[in-house]
């Protein structure tokens, strides 16, 4: 899937940074992954990862979540990056665009998770970097997301330049049905 240039949305296009591609999927491009994106997200719920899944959760599930997303994507609605390395999917990214009037300068990042296997090897960074470029492309100057108070996600977004804002306790349930504490970070674009 993809060509060779700077990601832009539903073309599929890629950028490379060392072994791995980052590539801007199309409805059509998740559609035909859905199976391995639903692998992906299996082991990051199975690895109590709370991204708005409760166990058990199983691959058939997860293959019609991710199919389900096609039309978001095909809609201009939400931008889904995926990280390759050797061909296989280690992890993705979505970038949530917004239709409010007074927000189109806005996104929301969204479900970013690196597969167990592939942790600590700069695959998060790279693909969250990828994420505010395609922001960036589609005139966002202000990204926003919220990840579970204390889980690793928050050091890992403090070091990629992200402003913690507070906390919500309560905000969601973990697999298992806990509810947990979010907090919320946002980070400036500048303009490309
Ligand atoms: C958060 C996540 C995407 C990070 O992906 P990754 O590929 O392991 O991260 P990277 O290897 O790119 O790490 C980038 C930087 O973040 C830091 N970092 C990564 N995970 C961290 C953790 N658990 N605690 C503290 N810092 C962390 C790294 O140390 C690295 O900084 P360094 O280069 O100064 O050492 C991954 O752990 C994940 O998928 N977690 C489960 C899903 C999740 O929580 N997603 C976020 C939802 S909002």
């Amino acid at each position: 899937m993809g060509t060779s240039t700077g990601p832009s949305t539903g073309t599929g296009t890629r950028t490379q940074s060392g072994t791995e591609a980052v590539e801007l999927l199309t409805g059509a491009q998740l559609h035909a992954l859905a199976d391995e994106f639903g692998d992906l997200l299996v082991d990051i719920v199975a690895g109590g990862n709370s991204l708005g899944f409760l166990a058990p959760f199983d691959h058939a599930e997860a293959a019609a979540w991710w199919r389900a997303r096609a039309a978001d994507v095909d809609a201009g609605r939400q931008l889904l990056l995926a990280v390759r390395q050797q061909g296989r999917l280690f992890g993705t990214v979505g970038v949530a665009l917004t239709d409010k009037p007074n927000g189109r300068h806005r996104a929301e990042i969204v479900k970013l998770m690196v597969h167990s296997a592939a942790r600590g090897l700069g695959l998060g960074r790279t693909l969250l970097a990828a994420a505010e470029r395609a922001a960036v492309t589609h005139g966002v100057t202000l990204l926003v997301l919220d990840t579970e108070t204390g889980s690793g996600a928050e050091g890992f977004y403090r070091a990629a330049g992200w402003t913690e804002v507070g906390t919500i306790p309560d905000f969601a349930a973990d697999p298992q049905g806990v509810l947990r504490p979010t907090t919320l970070f946002y980070k400036r674009l500048a303009r490309g």
